[in-house]
């Protein structure tokens, strides 16, 4: 029953693979956030292809399992260690990315917290940390990228979240501001980077089985992709450079956002109180 359910709600479908190897033959993809979950997963399905992947994450054994893994496989696989949030260790990400010609970033590295704000009266930290790795860290990415994005018409890939499309959430302050912060910045900044060649595209990722959700008890019953479906998604979106994927209801959702607000919110409210 979930099978099929997930099925109505998700329906991912691998692209033309040689389609996909040709748009991708001989580009470097810097994938940022490739340790775990959905990049680890778009590491896997890009390996087969004759292109560069520029890995980057916190946790190095990880990431040089990972190439391993991948060694006999087409891809050429270079890794890069790093706390995206710290400012020197980014500098430094950048100067290494010099010696590279970047076709295409994509922005996937993201930590999530969920906690109410009433205990959160201590803990600015958790509003820091997010800001600074989803919105602080691609900002200036995309700023050291765009000059040689545009020398070879590269693309730009977000990894956003469907929430930032509907009504927010209770207990979601820190993670929805900061996803959607750089939602904003990217669609501001979207038109001006077509104009100088690069295509910008979003994924509206719903909920996803990775380490991301785990602690997240209230998740484990709800529908979700699996990482590889993700990862199949995020390819489509290499393969057509669309500037959107959302799932199917997603505007169901953004109307309900509006019509239903009122609900909504006192949904919000009855929630806080049971759990008081
Ligand atoms: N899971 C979901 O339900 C869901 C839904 C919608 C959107 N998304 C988005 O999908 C993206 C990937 O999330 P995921 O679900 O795959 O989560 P995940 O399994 O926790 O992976 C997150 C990745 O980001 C990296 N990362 C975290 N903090 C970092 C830091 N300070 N510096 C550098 N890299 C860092 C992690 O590697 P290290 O720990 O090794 O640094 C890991 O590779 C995120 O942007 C998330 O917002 C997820």
């Amino acid at each position: 029953m979930i099978k099929l359910l997930n099925y109505v709600i998700f329906p991912v479908h691998k692209p033309d693979f040689y389609r996909l190897e040709q748009r991708l033959l001989h580009k470097t993809i810097l994938i940022t956030g490739a340790s775990y979950g959905i990049g680890e997963a778009l590491c896997h399905l890009l390996a087969d292809i004759e292109c560069q992947l520029i890995l980057v994450a916190r946790t190095s054994d990880k990431l040089q399992s990972i190439q391993m893994l991948l060694s006999a496989k087409k891809a050429k696989i270079k890794i890069f260690s790093v706390d995206l949030r710290e400012p020197r260790q980014l500098d430094n990400l950048i100067s290494y990315l010099q010696a590279f010609r970047v076709d295409i970033l994509i922005n996937n590295a993201g930590i999530s917290i969920c906690r109410p704000i009433m205990q959160s009266l201590d803990r600015m930290h958790d509003f820091e940390r997010t800001i600074k790795l989803n919105y602080f860290a691609p900002v200036k990415l995309c700023l050291a990228l765009i000059p040689r994005l545009r020398q070879c018409r590269g693309q730009i890939i977000n990894v956003s979240a469907i929430n930032v499309l509907l009504t927010p959430t209770v207990n979601w302050a820190a993670y929805q501001a900061s996803k959607t912060a750089f939602d904003q910045w990217l669609r501001c900044a979207s038109a001006e980077l077509e104009k100088q060649q690069i295509k910008v595209s979003t994924a509206y990722l719903p909920l996803v089985k990775t380490r991301m959700i785990e602690s997240t008890k209230a998740y484990r019953r709800f529908p979700a992709l699996q990482p590889v479906q993700a990862a199949i998604i995020i390819s489509h979106l290499l393969l057509t450079q669309k500037r959107h994927y959302k799932p199917w209801w997603t505007i169901i959702g953004q109307i309900a956002s509006v019509i239903f607000n009122g609900v909504w919110f006192k949904l919000n409210l009855y929630y806080i109180k049971r759990k008081l």
